[in-house]
């Protein structure tokens, strides 16, 4: 069986065609896959503008396909799997009338993926069927959740950001230090040559027993916005001890430290908790995915830890880390095999919670 992905919950216009191997151990093999990244186009702006990315994705929805089942050597497929949310609502739908369509079409099922279903699955696509239990942190631009996987492709979530995702928070903290948009590449680009002990910058712990989940003992969320308004702070107080005016920008080197200390703090706390939370669990391997998984200290450090524990740690490639189809059409495979079909009035949801990809 071969599915068509199609992805465009953000600002980025994919597809993908990936099929069944046969082999349960390694389910899934990807034939093609193309992203139209729209990057440029925000850029501008500092930022993703919703209705610009909406209308970026319909100029671009056709091509990518095309491209992707020329790719892919055919253009049979079994089924269309489409991200039905979260995302931007505009941009979800484009890819789900265009899914739709075509499904129709092309008489052949629809299958509605949650993105972060997607996201598990980068991992699976990419090293096969994780070893279980696995404790699973899909950090991003729009999220920093940490799941429990006890079955194949099931995420139970077991803790999660209170505020800023990780990406949210590298986005802000670029911006603040004027290097554009999107702002993760950038931080992580100028942290290798900077000091991560620089600058002192607060790790964030939730351990009152009140501002963890209800039945989740221990220390398992996440926050953000206190370290981003501690970067802000210092860059306010830096510019201030500088003089420097409102067109000027602080000291290379300076911008250099404030980002691999930063970029320390953030990997420290994400992997603190990722650590912590697998051997609570007895987790018998750690995954990593969603675009900040893109972060080379972040994939580093990860390895290293799970070498020191005797733990494997599953962390996609670049590909497939950031925003990509090939996820989304290996999951659209695994919910299938589970039964799960859209309705021909499947839409896009925003808020999309796991779980209930609508199955009519
Ligand atoms: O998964 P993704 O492509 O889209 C969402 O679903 O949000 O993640 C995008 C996020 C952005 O916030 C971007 O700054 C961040 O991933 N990102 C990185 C890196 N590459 C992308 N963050 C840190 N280091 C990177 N190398
Ligand atoms: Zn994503």
């Amino acid at each position: 069986m071969i599915v068509l992905g199609i992805e465009t919950s953000c600002d980025e216009t994919a597809a993908a065609l990936v099929e069944e191997t046969g082999d349960a151990a390694k389910p899934w093999r990807l034939r093609s896959s193309v992203v139209a990244s729209q990057v440029a186009i925000h850029r501008e702006w500092g930022g993703v503008v919703p209705e610009l990315s909406a209308r970026q994705h319909i100029r671009d929805i056709c091509g990518v396909v095309e491209r992707t089942l020329l790719d892919g050597g055919r253009a049979r497929f079994d089924a269309v799997a489409v991200t039905q949310g979260p995302g931007l609502v505009g941009s979800l739908l484009v890819g789900v009338a265009f899914a739709k369509a075509l499904a129709w079409s092309s008489n052949v099922p629809l299958v509605p993926v949650h993105h972060l279903a997607g996201h598990l699955e980068s991992l699976v696509l990419e090293s096969g069927e994780l070893p279980l239990p696995s404790v699973v942190l899909i950090v991003s631009g729009g999220h920093t959740s940490l799941y429990l996987v006890r079955a194949p492709g099931a995420l139970e979530l077991i803790g999660r950001t209170r505020d800023d995702a990780a990406g949210e928070a590298y986005d802000k903290v670029a911006k603040l230090l004027g290097l554009g948009y999107p702002g993760g590449p950038a931080i992580d680009r100028l942290a290798a040559d900077g000091n991560d002990r620089a600058v002192g910058l607060p790790k964030t712990r939730l351990t009152h027993a009140d501002r963890n989940a209800p039945g989740m003992p221990g220390r398992r969320d996440f926050s953000f916005s206190g370290l981003k308004t501690a970067v802000l702070r210092h860059v306010s107080g830096r510019r201030a001890a500088l003089r420097l005016d409102e067109s000027s920008s602080l000291p290379e080197q300076e911008i250099r430290d404030i980002c691999a200390s930063f970029q320390r703090v953030v990997v420290e706390v994400l992997l603190d908790r990722v650590f912590e939370t697998a051997r609570w669990y007895g987790a018998m391997s750690v995954g990593i995915a969603g675009g900040v998984s893109a972060n080379s200290r972040l994939r580093l450090d990860a390895r290293n830890r799970g070498e020191a524990r005797e733990l494997p740690v599953f962390i996609p490639s670049l590909s497939l880390a950031t925003d990509n189809a090939a996820m989304i059409a290996a999951a659209g495979l695994r919910a299938f095999r589970a039964g799960t079909i859209a309705g021909w009035d499947l839409n896009a949801e925003a808020g999309l919670k796991l779980g209930t990809a609508t199955a009519g």
